[in-house]
């Protein structure tokens, strides 16, 4: 999931959650509010408890105003009074008035109620209504008037305290608010630790893997685990370590080739370049003191400065090819047509060699490759110099065959000369691999003409390789690409 969505998950959660909580409790403990009132008031919000209280309330009023008409000295009664107050609700406080005077008043009122302030005879005759007693203090308020024989204006009060209900709620109040802010500083900072962790933990491994690099130490590894932008960036981080690694091997192994190349050309430059010093020495020295001596000296050496040509010419070739710094002119070759042409330049010296060349083509079509001339002419000489160059028999033969695929045709190059050991053909490609025998023979060679031939061929598409038996000959095969016009389509014309 993405960081985008998971942060809306998270800020929905953030207010969702604490929210769900808040409510949940607030509905567990608004039950106990419930009985906690109801354990003040010993009265319901609903049902029967509310009834009793306003039944009470009739009765005492009922029983006070009975009283009042029948009594006419009503202060030598408080005990009447206290009883019936005693009968009331325990928050519930009487007040009785007879005309100015305040004849009773429950003690629990004492401290807050002045005369001057209950309402005037008649004022809230019969009404249930909330009444200020005292700055913040509330009290419900009945009020019943009536007139005795006398005329005399009596008024009985009933107070409910109505202020223990208020605290309660007021403290409810302050623990619900506590409540919700602690939810909240909760789940905001669980959810925030969660989600910082899913973000801070992959970008603090990045962080190790971006030191790593920095001090030049690129075998390791991270593991993407989360499939969001982070892991994205992880991956391609990794590609980048990876990458880095790989360009890192390649450069080292060109360094590595770079020294074994140098030491190579040295190598097979030194010893033609030796074998010219020595023999000029000898003429120098007076070695070479009859004419057919001298001859010889002086043929040898034309043919090691020949040799040495050849190798610049070659290692000069080679170079150009690895660089990829050769042009290339391909064009379309009808391939049947350009292999008679070679065995036709070669056949005169292979004939002196006793060596037979034959082409084995069973195809009636004509068949086009991709390919330039000049170079494929280099390979294909490559090829069968080194058939001639390791032809042990004394009949010697070659047989070049052609197959024709979809979109490849194969040329193959059979002789029937030494051949080469199991161990030996895979490193025959390689520049400058000579096999022991032949380096230690006398066929010379620099071992540069498979290793050019294999770049020439890659530079066409195609692939080389070569299948052989020691003893029983040597099989050279390489694949060219088939012509094709703009259109993608192969040229056949028969
Ligand atoms: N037809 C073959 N028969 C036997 N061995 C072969 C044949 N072709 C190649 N080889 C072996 O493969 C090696 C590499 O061949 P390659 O043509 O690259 O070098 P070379 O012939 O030794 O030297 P160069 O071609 O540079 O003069 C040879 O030294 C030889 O041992
Ligand atoms: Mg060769």
């Amino acid at each position: 999931m993405s960081i985008k969505k998971r942060l809306i998950i998270s800020y929905i959660a953030m207010l969702l959650i604490p929210t769900i909580i808040f409510v949940v409790i607030t509905f567990f403990t608004s039950g106990i509010l419930k009985n906690t009132i109801k354990g003040v008031y010993n009265v319901g919000f609903h049902g029967e408890p509310v009834e009793n209280i306003i039944e009470k309330d009739s009765i005492a009023i009922n029983n006070i105003k009975n009283y009042m008409l029948s009594h006419k000295k009503e202060s030598e009664n408080a005990n009447f009074f206290e009883n019936q107050n005693k009968y009331l609700n325990d928050q519930t406080g009487v007040a009785i008035r007879k005309n100015n005077n305040i004849v009773y008043m429950s003690p629990f009122l004492k401290n807050g109620v002045e005369h001057n302030i209950l309402p005037k005879f008649g004022e809230y005759e019969g009404a249930n209504r909330p009444h200020s007693i005292a700055e913040n203090k509330f009290m419900l308020l009945k009020q019943y008037d009536f007139y005795v024989e006398d005329g005399s204006k009596v008024s009985i009060f009933l107070f409910l305290n109505v202020s223990s209900a208020e605290n309660i709620f007021y403290s409810f109040f302050i623990i619900e608010v506590i409540l919700l802010v602690i939810i909240f500083v909760l789940t905001s900072s669980i959810l925030t630790f969660i989600m910082s962790k899913s973000i801070v933990k992959p970008l603090e491994k990045l962080k190790d893997g971006v030191i790593l690099i920095k001090n030049g130490n690129l075998d390791f590894e991270i593991n993407v685990t989360s499939n969001d932008e982070i892991g994205e960036l992880s991956t391609a981080f990794e590609e980048m370590r990876f990458r880095l690694k790989k360009s890192l091997e390649v450069q080292l192994q060109y360094e590595s080739n770079r020294k074994e190349l140098i030491s190579n050309i040295s190598h097979d430059l030194k010893t033609p370049v030796t074998a010219i010093k020595g023999y000029v020495e000898g003429i120098k020295d007076g070695v070479a003191d009859t004419p057919e001596k001298m001859d010889k000296y002086i043929n040898t050496i034309y043919i090691k400065a020949t040799d040495l040509d050849k190798l610049i010419d070659e290692l000069f070739l080679f170079s150009k090819l690895d660089l990829k710094k050769l042009p290339f002119n391909f064009e379309k070759v009808d391939i049947l047509n350009y292999l008679r042409d070679c065995i036709e330049e070669l056949k005169f010296d292979l004939d002196k060699k006793n060596i037979n060349i034959k082409l084995q083509c069973k195809l009636l079509e004509k068949i086009y490759v991709t390919a330039d001339r000049e170079k494929l002419k280099r390979v294909i000489m490559n090829i069968i110099n080194n058939s001639v160059k390791y032809m042990d028999k004394d009949i010697g033969e070659i047989f070049i065959n052609i197959k024709n695929d979809k979109n490849f045709c194969t040329i193959s190059f059979k002789d029937n000369g030494m051949g080469i050991s199991k161990e030996a053909i895979p490193y025959i490609f390689d520049r400058f691999y000579r096999s022991d025998f032949s380096r230690n023979s006398e066929t010379g060679g620099s071992g540069l003409g498979l290793a050019i031939s294999k770049r020439i061929i890659e530079e066409h598409g195609g692939t080389i390789w070569a299948e052989s038996e020691n003893y029983y000959g040597t099989n050279i095969i390489f694949k060219l690409k088939k012509w094709r016009d703009d259109y993608g389509k192969e040229d056949i014309n028969s």
